[in-house]
Protein backbone atom coordinates (compact mmCIF):
# COMPACT_ATOMS: atom_id res chain seq x y z
CA UNK A 1 0.00 0.00 0.00
CA UNK A 2 2.77 2.49 1.03
CA UNK A 3 4.54 1.63 -2.20
CA UNK A 4 1.27 2.40 -4.24
CA UNK A 5 0.90 5.66 -2.65
CA UNK A 6 4.71 6.39 -3.33
CA UNK A 7 4.60 5.67 -6.51
CA UNK A 8 1.26 7.59 -6.87
CA UNK A 9 3.07 11.10 -5.17
CA UNK A 10 6.21 9.86 -7.29
CA UNK A 11 4.07 10.46 -10.77
CA UNK A 12 1.96 13.68 -9.66
CA UNK A 13 5.46 15.22 -8.42
CA UNK A 14 6.76 14.29 -12.00
CA UNK A 15 3.65 15.10 -13.68
CA UNK A 16 3.90 19.02 -11.90
CA UNK A 17 7.97 19.49 -12.90
CA UNK A 18 7.36 18.44 -15.91
CA UNK A 19 4.32 20.59 -16.92
CA UNK A 20 6.12 23.46 -14.94
CA UNK A 21 6.49 26.43 -17.44
CA UNK A 22 8.56 29.53 -16.52
CA UNK A 23 6.46 32.53 -14.61
CA UNK A 24 6.58 35.76 -16.81
CA UNK A 25 9.44 37.27 -15.08
CA UNK A 26 11.59 34.18 -14.41
CA UNK A 27 14.76 33.32 -16.35
CA UNK A 28 17.46 31.06 -16.45
CA UNK A 29 21.10 32.07 -16.56
CA UNK A 30 23.50 29.42 -17.84
CA UNK A 31 27.04 30.42 -16.07
CA UNK A 32 30.15 27.87 -15.00
CA UNK A 33 33.70 28.92 -14.00
CA UNK A 34 36.06 28.29 -10.84
CA UNK A 35 33.51 28.17 -7.93
CA UNK A 36 34.10 30.90 -6.04
CA UNK A 37 33.33 32.88 -9.50
CA UNK A 38 30.29 31.18 -9.45
CA UNK A 39 29.34 32.21 -6.10
CA UNK A 40 30.01 35.38 -7.30
CA UNK A 41 27.76 35.38 -10.10
CA UNK A 42 24.92 34.40 -7.74
CA UNK A 43 25.54 37.57 -5.13
CA UNK A 44 25.04 39.24 -8.45
CA UNK A 45 22.23 37.68 -9.31
CA UNK A 46 20.46 38.20 -5.90
CA UNK A 47 21.62 42.05 -6.60
CA UNK A 48 20.02 42.22 -9.90
CA UNK A 49 16.26 39.86 -8.62
CA UNK A 50 16.25 42.74 -5.55
CA UNK A 51 16.29 45.57 -7.80
CA UNK A 52 14.46 44.35 -10.93
CA UNK A 53 11.54 42.74 -9.58
CA UNK A 54 12.47 40.05 -12.14
CA UNK A 55 13.25 36.39 -11.32
CA UNK A 56 16.70 35.32 -13.13
CA UNK A 57 17.88 31.49 -11.92
CA UNK A 58 21.57 30.89 -12.33
CA UNK A 59 22.32 27.37 -13.30
CA UNK A 60 26.06 26.29 -12.56
CA UNK A 61 27.83 24.79 -15.51
CA UNK A 62 31.05 22.93 -15.61
CA UNK A 63 34.36 24.59 -14.77
CA UNK A 64 36.04 24.01 -18.31
CA UNK A 65 34.95 25.53 -21.48
CA UNK A 66 34.68 22.87 -23.44
CA UNK A 67 31.89 20.98 -21.14
CA UNK A 68 30.46 24.07 -20.60
CA UNK A 69 29.67 24.34 -24.69
CA UNK A 70 28.63 20.64 -24.69
CA UNK A 71 25.93 20.68 -22.15
CA UNK A 72 24.73 24.25 -24.04
CA UNK A 73 24.74 22.92 -27.76
CA UNK A 74 22.88 19.56 -26.05
CA UNK A 75 19.79 22.50 -24.89
CA UNK A 76 20.26 24.81 -27.96
CA UNK A 77 20.05 21.82 -30.66
CA UNK A 78 16.66 20.49 -28.99
CA UNK A 79 15.18 23.98 -29.12
CA UNK A 80 15.19 23.78 -25.54
CA UNK A 81 13.27 27.50 -23.83
CA UNK A 82 16.14 26.92 -20.81
CA UNK A 83 18.69 28.68 -21.02
CA UNK A 84 17.36 31.93 -21.91
CA UNK A 85 20.75 33.24 -21.37
CA UNK A 86 24.60 32.18 -21.08
CA UNK A 87 28.02 33.34 -21.26
CA UNK A 88 29.74 31.79 -24.41
CA UNK A 89 33.66 31.72 -24.78
CA UNK A 90 34.86 34.32 -27.37
CA UNK A 91 35.49 31.11 -29.42
CA UNK A 92 31.81 29.83 -29.74
CA UNK A 93 30.07 32.60 -31.30
CA UNK A 94 30.42 32.32 -34.87
CA UNK A 95 29.35 29.01 -34.62
CA UNK A 96 26.41 29.89 -32.61
CA UNK A 97 25.20 32.74 -34.34
CA UNK A 98 25.75 30.47 -37.73
CA UNK A 99 23.59 28.04 -36.02
CA UNK A 100 20.66 30.50 -35.45
CA UNK A 101 20.86 29.32 -31.92
CA UNK A 102 21.55 33.26 -30.92
CA UNK A 103 18.65 35.87 -30.89
CA UNK A 104 20.13 38.74 -32.98
CA UNK A 105 20.25 41.43 -30.32
CA UNK A 106 20.11 44.76 -32.60
CA UNK A 107 16.59 45.42 -31.94
CA UNK A 108 16.87 45.59 -28.57
CA UNK A 109 19.98 47.79 -28.66
CA UNK A 110 18.27 50.12 -31.10
CA UNK A 111 14.66 50.37 -29.15
CA UNK A 112 16.84 51.49 -25.56
CA UNK A 113 19.04 53.64 -27.54
CA UNK A 114 21.89 51.15 -25.88
CA UNK A 115 25.56 52.13 -26.98
CA UNK A 116 27.79 50.19 -27.86
CA UNK A 117 30.74 52.40 -28.41
CA UNK A 118 31.47 51.59 -24.47
CA UNK A 119 32.93 48.19 -25.53
CA UNK A 120 36.18 47.78 -27.95
CA UNK A 121 35.52 48.15 -31.62
CA UNK A 122 37.92 45.72 -32.38
CA UNK A 123 36.31 42.99 -30.11
CA UNK A 124 32.70 43.67 -31.02
CA UNK A 125 33.38 43.84 -34.75
CA UNK A 126 35.60 40.56 -35.24
CA UNK A 127 33.85 38.71 -32.36
CA UNK A 128 29.89 39.89 -31.03
CA UNK A 129 29.02 40.17 -35.40
CA UNK A 130 27.95 37.68 -37.10
CA UNK A 131 26.62 38.76 -40.86
CA UNK A 132 25.98 42.19 -39.76
CA UNK A 133 23.88 41.37 -36.69
CA UNK A 134 25.28 41.83 -33.38
CA UNK A 135 24.61 38.19 -31.58
CA UNK A 136 26.62 38.86 -27.82
CA UNK A 137 28.04 41.03 -26.24
CA UNK A 138 31.54 41.40 -23.76
CA UNK A 139 31.16 40.49 -20.34
CA UNK A 140 34.77 40.49 -19.67
CA UNK A 141 37.88 39.83 -21.70
CA UNK A 142 40.49 37.18 -20.65
CA UNK A 143 44.21 37.85 -21.36
CA UNK A 144 47.31 34.99 -20.45
CA UNK A 145 49.75 36.71 -18.11
CA UNK A 146 52.88 35.85 -16.30
CA UNK A 147 52.23 35.32 -12.83
CA UNK A 148 55.63 35.90 -10.67
CA UNK A 149 57.07 35.18 -7.25
CA UNK A 150 58.40 38.54 -6.30
CA UNK A 151 60.01 37.39 -3.10
CA UNK A 152 62.10 34.25 -4.94
CA UNK A 153 63.15 36.27 -7.67
CA UNK A 154 64.44 38.87 -5.06
CA UNK A 155 65.89 36.06 -2.54
CA UNK A 156 68.14 34.80 -5.59
CA UNK A 157 69.20 38.47 -6.77
CA UNK A 158 66.87 39.11 -10.08
CA UNK A 159 65.39 42.70 -9.98
CA UNK A 160 62.33 42.51 -12.40
CA UNK A 161 60.51 39.22 -14.42
CA UNK A 162 61.27 37.81 -17.29
CA UNK A 163 61.21 39.25 -20.66
CA UNK A 164 62.36 36.61 -22.87
CA UNK A 165 61.62 32.96 -22.48
CA UNK A 166 65.44 32.33 -22.28
CA UNK A 167 65.64 34.31 -19.09
CA UNK A 168 62.80 32.51 -17.76
CA UNK A 169 63.97 28.99 -18.84
CA UNK A 170 67.62 29.97 -16.62
CA UNK A 171 66.02 31.57 -13.60
CA UNK A 172 63.34 28.72 -12.86
CA UNK A 173 66.06 26.23 -13.77
CA UNK A 174 67.94 28.00 -10.83
CA UNK A 175 65.56 28.68 -8.30
CA UNK A 176 63.68 25.65 -9.15
CA UNK A 177 66.92 23.67 -8.27
CA UNK A 178 67.55 25.43 -4.91
CA UNK A 179 63.91 25.60 -3.89
CA UNK A 180 63.59 21.64 -4.22
CA UNK A 181 66.44 21.12 -1.48
CA UNK A 182 63.18 22.01 0.62
CA UNK A 183 60.39 21.52 -1.39
CA UNK A 184 60.33 18.82 -3.46
CA UNK A 185 56.78 19.62 -5.49
CA UNK A 186 58.74 22.76 -6.52
CA UNK A 187 57.93 23.96 -9.98
CA UNK A 188 60.10 26.52 -12.05
CA UNK A 189 57.03 27.40 -14.47
CA UNK A 190 53.18 25.79 -14.56
CA UNK A 191 51.26 26.39 -17.35
CA UNK A 192 47.90 24.14 -19.36
CA UNK A 193 48.99 21.28 -21.21
CA UNK A 194 45.91 19.32 -20.72
CA UNK A 195 44.11 18.30 -24.18
CA UNK A 196 41.24 21.23 -23.94
CA UNK A 197 41.00 24.61 -25.34
CA UNK A 198 43.32 25.83 -23.36
CA UNK A 199 46.42 24.22 -24.20
CA UNK A 200 45.24 25.67 -27.81
CA UNK A 201 45.46 29.63 -25.94
CA UNK A 202 49.05 28.19 -24.26
CA UNK A 203 49.95 27.17 -28.12
CA UNK A 204 49.22 30.07 -29.74
CA UNK A 205 50.86 32.45 -27.05
CA UNK A 206 53.88 30.44 -27.38
CA UNK A 207 53.99 30.19 -31.13
CA UNK A 208 53.09 33.93 -31.68
CA UNK A 209 56.09 35.05 -29.36
CA UNK A 210 58.55 33.17 -31.17
CA UNK A 211 57.14 34.78 -34.75
CA UNK A 212 54.74 32.63 -35.38
CA UNK A 213 51.45 32.58 -36.45
CA UNK A 214 47.67 30.55 -37.03
CA UNK A 215 46.32 32.58 -39.38
CA UNK A 216 48.25 33.37 -42.75
CA UNK A 217 45.93 35.08 -45.47
CA UNK A 218 42.98 33.85 -44.22
CA UNK A 219 44.32 30.45 -44.20
CA UNK A 220 44.47 28.25 -40.82
CA UNK A 221 47.95 27.56 -40.63
CA UNK A 222 50.19 25.33 -38.65
CA UNK A 223 53.34 23.83 -40.14
CA UNK A 224 56.09 26.81 -40.56
CA UNK A 225 59.44 26.86 -39.18
CA UNK A 226 58.64 29.48 -36.21
CA UNK A 227 55.66 26.95 -35.46
CA UNK A 228 57.66 24.23 -35.10
CA UNK A 229 60.46 25.93 -32.94
CA UNK A 230 57.65 27.36 -30.20
CA UNK A 231 56.31 23.62 -30.19
CA UNK A 232 59.82 22.15 -29.62
CA UNK A 233 60.50 24.74 -27.03
CA UNK A 234 57.04 23.48 -25.15
CA UNK A 235 58.50 19.79 -25.31
CA UNK A 236 61.86 21.10 -24.20
CA UNK A 237 60.17 22.87 -20.84
CA UNK A 238 59.36 19.43 -19.22
CA UNK A 239 61.65 17.02 -21.24
CA UNK A 240 64.99 19.32 -21.55
CA UNK A 241 64.64 22.19 -18.92
CA UNK A 242 62.09 20.25 -16.85
CA UNK A 243 61.08 22.85 -15.30
CA UNK A 244 57.30 22.06 -15.94
CA UNK A 245 55.43 19.37 -14.20
CA UNK A 246 55.79 15.94 -16.40
CA UNK A 247 52.46 15.57 -15.75
CA UNK A 248 51.41 18.83 -17.77
CA UNK A 249 50.12 17.48 -20.97
CA UNK A 250 47.37 14.64 -19.01
CA UNK A 251 45.99 16.85 -16.69
CA UNK A 252 47.31 20.27 -15.96
CA UNK A 253 44.29 23.26 -16.46
CA UNK A 254 43.86 26.24 -15.53
CA UNK A 255 43.17 25.39 -11.87
CA UNK A 256 45.38 22.97 -11.39
CA UNK A 257 47.99 25.68 -12.42
CA UNK A 258 46.37 28.18 -9.82
CA UNK A 259 46.46 25.54 -7.35
CA UNK A 260 50.24 24.65 -7.40
CA UNK A 261 51.38 28.61 -7.70
CA UNK A 262 48.70 29.42 -4.82
CA UNK A 263 50.48 26.17 -2.42
CA UNK A 264 53.88 28.02 -2.70
CA UNK A 265 54.94 25.05 -5.25
CA UNK A 266 55.46 27.15 -8.03
CA UNK A 267 58.07 30.22 -9.48
CA UNK A 268 55.74 31.13 -12.89
CA UNK A 269 52.90 30.46 -14.05
CA UNK A 270 50.25 31.20 -17.19
CA UNK A 271 47.03 31.95 -16.12
CA UNK A 272 44.06 33.94 -16.90
CA UNK A 273 43.15 37.40 -15.02
CA UNK A 274 40.65 35.40 -12.76
CA UNK A 275 43.72 34.12 -10.19
CA UNK A 276 44.86 37.54 -8.96
CA UNK A 277 42.30 38.17 -6.65
CA UNK A 278 42.34 34.46 -5.75
CA UNK A 279 46.00 34.20 -5.36
CA UNK A 280 45.84 37.78 -3.00
CA UNK A 281 42.69 35.94 -0.95
CA UNK A 282 43.47 35.42 2.86
CA UNK A 283 44.29 31.55 3.04
CA UNK A 284 46.69 31.92 0.47
CA UNK A 285 50.19 31.30 0.99
CA UNK A 286 51.72 33.69 -1.82
CA UNK A 287 49.27 36.52 -0.68
CA UNK A 288 51.45 39.68 -0.85
CA UNK A 289 54.43 37.65 -2.48
CA UNK A 290 53.07 38.20 -6.42
CA UNK A 291 53.28 40.24 -9.61
CA UNK A 292 51.72 39.85 -12.93
CA UNK A 293 53.69 40.83 -16.12
CA UNK A 294 53.48 40.30 -19.93
CA UNK A 295 54.33 36.88 -20.94
CA UNK A 296 58.00 36.45 -21.93
CA UNK A 297 58.89 36.14 -26.09
CA UNK A 298 61.76 34.59 -27.97
CA UNK A 299 64.46 37.57 -28.29
CA UNK A 300 64.12 39.64 -30.99
CA UNK A 301 60.34 39.40 -31.36
CA UNK A 302 57.78 40.48 -29.07
CA UNK A 303 55.15 39.41 -25.83
CA UNK A 304 51.34 38.22 -26.98
CA UNK A 305 48.93 37.22 -24.77
CA UNK A 306 45.97 35.22 -26.27
CA UNK A 307 42.38 37.17 -26.24
CA UNK A 308 39.98 35.00 -24.56
CA UNK A 309 36.91 35.99 -22.54
CA UNK A 310 33.21 35.45 -22.26
CA UNK A 311 30.33 37.06 -23.98
CA UNK A 312 26.46 37.14 -22.99
CA UNK A 313 23.85 35.71 -25.45
CA UNK A 314 20.37 35.13 -25.92
CA UNK A 315 18.96 31.79 -26.89
CA UNK A 316 16.45 32.25 -30.11
CA UNK A 317 14.06 29.87 -28.10
CA UNK A 318 13.95 32.23 -25.42
CA UNK A 319 10.00 32.88 -24.02
CA UNK A 320 10.93 35.79 -21.90
CA UNK A 321 12.93 37.72 -23.92
CA UNK A 322 12.61 41.41 -22.65
CA UNK A 323 13.67 40.61 -19.16
CA UNK A 324 16.67 38.92 -20.70
CA UNK A 325 17.75 41.55 -22.70
CA UNK A 326 17.45 43.25 -18.91
CA UNK A 327 19.85 41.44 -17.84
CA UNK A 328 22.02 42.18 -20.23
CA UNK A 329 22.13 45.59 -19.72
CA UNK A 330 22.35 45.08 -16.04
CA UNK A 331 25.54 42.90 -16.48
CA UNK A 332 27.16 44.78 -19.26
CA UNK A 333 26.88 48.19 -17.38
CA UNK A 334 29.53 50.14 -15.65
CA UNK A 335 28.46 49.13 -12.20
CA UNK A 336 28.33 45.51 -12.89
CA UNK A 337 31.66 45.35 -14.90
CA UNK A 338 33.38 47.46 -12.03
CA UNK A 339 32.17 44.90 -9.24
CA UNK A 340 33.55 41.76 -11.35
CA UNK A 341 36.80 43.41 -11.36
CA UNK A 342 37.06 44.06 -7.92
CA UNK A 343 35.65 40.60 -7.02
CA UNK A 344 36.17 38.52 -9.34
CA UNK A 345 39.58 40.19 -10.99
CA UNK A 346 38.03 39.69 -14.43
CA UNK A 347 38.87 42.58 -17.10
CA UNK A 348 36.04 44.76 -18.18
CA UNK A 349 34.78 44.48 -21.16
CA UNK A 350 33.66 47.46 -21.04
CA UNK A 351 36.90 50.28 -22.11
CA UNK A 352 35.36 53.05 -19.53
CA UNK A 353 36.16 51.13 -16.79
CA UNK A 354 40.05 51.15 -18.04
CA UNK A 355 40.42 55.00 -17.77
CA UNK A 356 38.10 55.36 -14.37
CA UNK A 357 40.96 57.45 -12.76
CA UNK A 358 39.25 55.82 -9.45
CA UNK A 359 39.64 52.48 -10.11
CA UNK A 360 43.09 52.99 -11.93
CA UNK A 361 44.48 54.45 -8.57
CA UNK A 362 42.51 51.75 -6.76
CA UNK A 363 43.34 49.23 -8.79
CA UNK A 364 47.07 49.47 -10.68
CA UNK A 365 47.33 46.27 -12.20
CA UNK A 366 44.23 47.72 -14.25
CA UNK A 367 47.21 49.58 -16.80
CA UNK A 368 49.40 46.47 -17.70
CA UNK A 369 46.05 44.59 -17.97
CA UNK A 370 44.99 47.33 -20.07
CA UNK A 371 48.61 46.70 -22.07
CA UNK A 372 48.30 43.35 -22.01
CA UNK A 373 44.90 43.24 -23.85
CA UNK A 374 46.03 45.83 -26.68
CA UNK A 375 48.94 43.20 -27.59
CA UNK A 376 46.64 40.06 -27.31
CA UNK A 377 46.09 37.88 -30.59
CA UNK A 378 42.55 36.15 -31.41
CA UNK A 379 41.95 32.23 -32.23
CA UNK A 380 40.76 32.13 -35.06
CA UNK A 381 37.26 33.56 -35.48
CA UNK A 382 35.21 30.54 -37.88
CA UNK A 383 31.87 28.73 -37.28
CA UNK A 384 34.29 25.11 -37.21
CA UNK A 385 36.76 27.09 -35.34
CA UNK A 386 35.67 23.59 -32.85
CA UNK A 387 36.65 21.37 -35.27
CA UNK A 388 39.87 23.10 -35.75
CA UNK A 389 41.17 23.66 -32.47
CA UNK A 390 40.00 19.77 -31.68
CA UNK A 391 42.48 18.36 -34.08
CA UNK A 392 45.16 20.85 -32.69
CA UNK A 393 44.37 19.86 -29.42
CA UNK A 394 45.16 15.96 -30.21
CA UNK A 395 48.51 17.00 -32.12
CA UNK A 396 50.05 19.63 -29.75
CA UNK A 397 49.26 17.26 -26.68
CA UNK A 398 50.99 14.27 -28.44
CA UNK A 399 53.68 15.95 -28.98
CA UNK A 400 54.06 16.83 -25.23
CA UNK A 401 53.24 13.40 -24.25
CA UNK A 402 56.38 12.12 -26.51
CA UNK A 403 54.24 10.49 -29.15
CA UNK A 404 55.56 12.38 -32.09
CA UNK A 405 58.16 14.91 -33.16
CA UNK A 406 57.18 18.61 -33.01
CA UNK A 407 57.79 18.63 -36.81
CA UNK A 408 55.72 15.72 -37.54
CA UNK A 409 53.04 16.67 -34.89
CA UNK A 410 52.20 20.03 -37.09
CA UNK A 411 53.03 18.47 -40.63
CA UNK A 412 50.32 16.13 -40.06
CA UNK A 413 48.32 18.38 -38.30
CA UNK A 414 48.27 20.43 -41.09
CA UNK A 415 47.03 18.02 -43.14
CA UNK A 416 43.77 17.43 -40.86
CA UNK A 417 43.22 21.31 -41.06
CA UNK A 418 42.93 21.33 -44.47
CA UNK A 419 40.75 18.11 -44.43
CA UNK A 420 38.46 20.27 -41.97
CA UNK A 421 38.36 23.58 -44.18
CA UNK A 422 37.63 21.22 -47.24
CA UNK A 423 34.82 20.22 -45.64
CA UNK A 424 33.23 23.20 -43.86
CA UNK A 425 33.91 25.63 -46.61
CA UNK A 426 32.10 23.50 -49.03
CA UNK A 427 29.10 23.92 -47.01
C1 LIG B 1 39.37 31.00 -20.38
C2 LIG B 1 39.19 31.98 -21.54
C3 LIG B 1 38.58 31.30 -22.72
C4 LIG B 1 39.41 30.10 -23.10
C5 LIG B 1 39.53 29.16 -21.93
C6 LIG B 1 40.45 28.01 -22.25
O1 LIG B 1 38.14 30.65 -19.85
O2 LIG B 1 38.38 33.07 -21.15
O3 LIG B 1 38.46 32.20 -23.82
O4 LIG B 1 38.88 29.43 -24.21
O5 LIG B 1 40.03 29.82 -20.80
O6 LIG B 1 40.57 27.14 -21.19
Amino acid sequence: MAKKIFIQLAFILFLLTSCQTKSDKEFTVWIGGAPQEIDFWQKLIDDYNRQSGNNAILVRQPTYTDQRRQSLIISLEAKQPNPDLFLMDVVWIDQFAKSNWLEPLNKYIERDNYSTDNFFGRVINSVDKFEGNIYALPVFMDIGLLYYRKDLLKKYGFSAPPQTWKQLVDEAVLIQKKERERNKNFNGFVWQGAQYEGLICNFLEFITSHGGSVMNNGKIWSNTPANVEALKFMHDLLYKYKISPPNTFTEIKEEEVRRSFQNGNALFERNWTYAWNQHQSSGSSVKGKIGIAQLPHKEGFGSTSALGGWHVGMSEYSDVKNEAWDFIKFITSFKTQEKLLLNVGWNPGRKDVYHDSVLLNQIPRLKILYEVFNHSVSRPVIPYYAQVSEAMQRYVNNCLANKISPADALKELQKQINKVTAIYEEH
